[in-house]
């Protein structure tokens, strides 16, 4: 054992101080921080419907409490304003942006782009607050499949989809602006490694997603500056594939990003065969700050069912490191070994065999695939 460990009196519990950063890294790849998780859509393939946890925003002295210490430890290479919930509802988003990004942090904001049409003074002030991502979770490309998202009835489809055009157009013609959007699509090609939580059809397979990137480019790229020829849009959009998470650029400011169907940890499952070993990022590479100051591992406890911490007691760092729920999540999956329940259910299967598969896929996903990624592609994976 390093002179770093120690172990916590309290619990008996090794903590491993291992992932203190140095002066040139993040202890954190990207943190959630739920600035709230009210929000004014009901998807069907987003848990928000079933999340038991009170609604709420964050309360701004705890959001800066929070920034700070993110800022001051470097803990964390991205910043994601969201776990549940809107952020562009959130009453404080444009002074919380702020916050963020006079402490330098990178910030990303990803949301469903529903008040680019509701509340169109988001658009210029989203354009002019120089946030460096927006990821708009357009989803539902078009009218028929839009039905899922349980928007407010006085949110038609052409009005959800105009919003969101106006904003990607204005923010490629503002020259000043140097915010990158994704718009990103839901794919629900069947896959292997998942558990097929709900039966949902949105866009499905190569044909029908090439389809509508296609006609998402011609309406996004109309006068855009450093718009691709016909031949290049056409060798971009050759190479998406169906089932997987992929990006693709179409000017520097701007490209479409396709995101699998995922079963948030099998929360909906009725048979999970549990995962008793793999590995996982939760508490190393990633955490989430709920809006109430609950410290979770990850982005898929959305209902706080794994609490590390709060952050109106102690700060992060503390919690991650020297408080006994994180070290010992974190020393399981080290010995590849998945201690927790919600884990254990989220690592599973409906079948003995696809559960072994997806055990073993999870440490050669976390320690070959994604180091390998990240080393070709530092962009690889991020939120
Ligand atoms: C939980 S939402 C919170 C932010 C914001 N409300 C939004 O929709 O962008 C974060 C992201 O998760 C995506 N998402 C929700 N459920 C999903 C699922 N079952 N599979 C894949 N992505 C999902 C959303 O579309 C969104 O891009
Ligand atoms: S995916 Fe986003 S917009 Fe849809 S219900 Fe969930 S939190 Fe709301
Ligand atoms: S295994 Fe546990 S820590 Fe990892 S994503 Fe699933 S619930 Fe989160």
């Amino acid at each position: 054992m390093s002179t770093a460990d120690r172990t916590d009196s309290r619990s008996q519990v090794t903590v491993n101080r291992s992932h203190h950063c140095s002066a040139t890294d993040y202890r954190l790849e990207r943190i959630h921080l739920e600035v709230t998780n009210v929000c004014n859509f009901k998807c069907e393939f987003c848990p928000d419907a079933i999340m038991a946890r009170k609604r709420g925003h964050m309360a701004l002295t705890l959001l800066e409490k929070a920034l700070d210490d993110i800022a001051e430890h470097r803990l964390a290479k991205i910043v994601a304003f969201h776990l549940m919930g809107e952020p562009l509802i959130y009453p404080h988003i444009f002074e919380a942006i702020a916050l963020a990004l006079t402490r330098h942090l990178n910030l990303h904001l990803t949301t469903n782009g529903s008040t680019f049409h509701m509340r169109p003074e988001h658009i210029p002030k989203l354009v002019a607050s120089g946030i460096p991502k927006v990821t708009i979770s357009l989803q539902t490309p078009d009218p028929s499949t839009f039905i899922i998202r349980g928007a407010p009835p006085m949110l038609k489809p052409e009005h959800y989809f105009e919003g969101i055009t106006q904003y990607v157009q204005a923010n490629l013609a503002e020259a000043n602006s140097s915010t990158r959007v994704h718009l990103k699509f839901l794919d629900t090609t069947p896959h292997p490694f998942l558990v097929p939580h709900k039966a949902m059809h949105v866009v499905e397979g190569k044909e029908q997603m090439q389809q509508q990137l296609r006609e998402w480019c011609n309406r996004l790229l109309v006068n855009a500056p450093q718009r691709p020829s016909p031949d290049q849009l056409n060798a971009k959009l050759a190479t998406h594939k169906p089932g997987r998470w992929q990006v693709i650029e179409l000017t520097p400011k701007l490209a479409l990003e396709t995101f699998p169907l995922d079963s948030w940890g099998n929360v909906e499952s009725n048979t999970v065969i549990p995962a008793r070993f793999g590995y996982c990022n939760g508490t190393t590479d990633q955490a989430g700050i709920l809006y109430d100051g609950t410290v979770v591992p990850c982005c898929k406890d959305y209902d706080g069912q794994i609490p590390l911490g709060n952050l109106n007691h102690n700060t992060l760092s503390d919690i991650l490191d020297a408080q006994a729920p994180a070290c010992r999540l974190r020393e399981g999956f080290n010995k590849f070994q998945v201690t927790h329940p919600v884990c254990q259910r989220c690592m599973g299967a409906d079948t003995q065999h696809k559960s072994l598969l997806r055990q073993i896929g999870s440490i050669a996903y976390f320690k070959a695939y994604n180091p390998i990624m990240k080393k070709l592609n530092p962009g690889w994976g991020e939120v």
